[in-house]
């Protein structure tokens, strides 16, 4: 082995900025940070959720989120930070008002997802992991976001935005930052991400049913066997019902 040093590529990897100690969480916000620990048989399953409610006051892992999360639970400090490190989703800096992820993995990046991702931040002026000065908008590289039939996927404060383009995708980061209203692809009109971060903390807006929860490419195969009468085998069976090949439709 030379003497190289092992160069770590996570620009994220470091802990919770204790140095930035702001705080909007309030009694409101510790009395829901109550009532989620409430919602559990063990109320330290309730941490996942409750970071997301953090945020969604913060806008980001707060020393203060921290430390009301550890004294809910019972649990050290350490115990939460381990947690809110260790998974992408919680973020140890602020993110911006709208939080933008590009997927790159395999099938969006066959279809253009890392061009995408070099236009995004070219068109916002910062790189994956950076918020912009004026705290509109955040970056992420996302992994697969199981929307692979609409690669490649752009997701907006975890809303998709399906089937993108450069052009495409400046045009809706323009809207956003007019403040002109955008919809999801499949979901919700967008709103911002500290409410989005809400609604994952498990506090509903009642908006999950707004727009098409299914896609026509997802369900392409559905509509196939529907067109051409197949059905699954029957439990215990071995045989389908599908016709001969040469009996189908062309
Ligand atoms: S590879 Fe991007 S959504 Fe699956």
């Amino acid at each position: 082995m030379s003497g190289h040093e092992f160069q770590s590529y996570f620009p994220e990897s470091g802990g919770v900025d204790y140095s930035d100690t702001s705080t909007a969480i309030d009694d409101r916000a510790i009395a829901e940070l109550r009532q989620l620990a409430g919602r559990y048989p063990q109320a330290r399953s309730a941490l996942l959720p409750m970071l997301h409610l953090v945020q969604s006051y913060d806008g980001r892992i707060s020393p203060r989120g921290i430390e009301v999360c550890a004294e809910i639970l019972g649990i050290s400090t350490a115990q939460v930070s381990g947690v809110a490190t260790f998974y992408t989703m919680y973020h140890r800096r602020p993110a911006g008002k709208h939080h933008i992820g590009v997927c790159t993995t395999a099938l969006c990046a066959v279809m253009g997802g890392d061009i995408l991702l070099e236009k995004v931040s070219e068109k916002l002026g910062i790189h994956e992991g950076e918020t912009t000065p004026d705290g509109l908008f955040s970056l992420e590289r996302v992994e697969c976001n199981a929307a692979c039939d609409f690669a490649p996927i752009m997701m907006v404060n975890w809303e998709f935005m399906d089937n993108m383009t450069p052009a495409k995708a400046t045009e809706i980061l323009d809207k956003l930052a007019a403040g002109q209203e955008v919809q999801s692809s499949r979901g919700a009109t967008i709103t911002d991400w500290r409410s989005a971060e809400r609604v994952l903390a498990g506090f509903d807006d009642g908006r999950a049913d707004e727009g098409p929860t299914a896609g026509e490419a997802s369900l392409r195969g559905l509509n196939l066997a529907q067109e051409r009468n197949w059905t699954a085998p029957a439990p215990g069976s071995t045989t389908a019902s599908a016709p001969a090949p040469s009996q189908e439709k062309k």
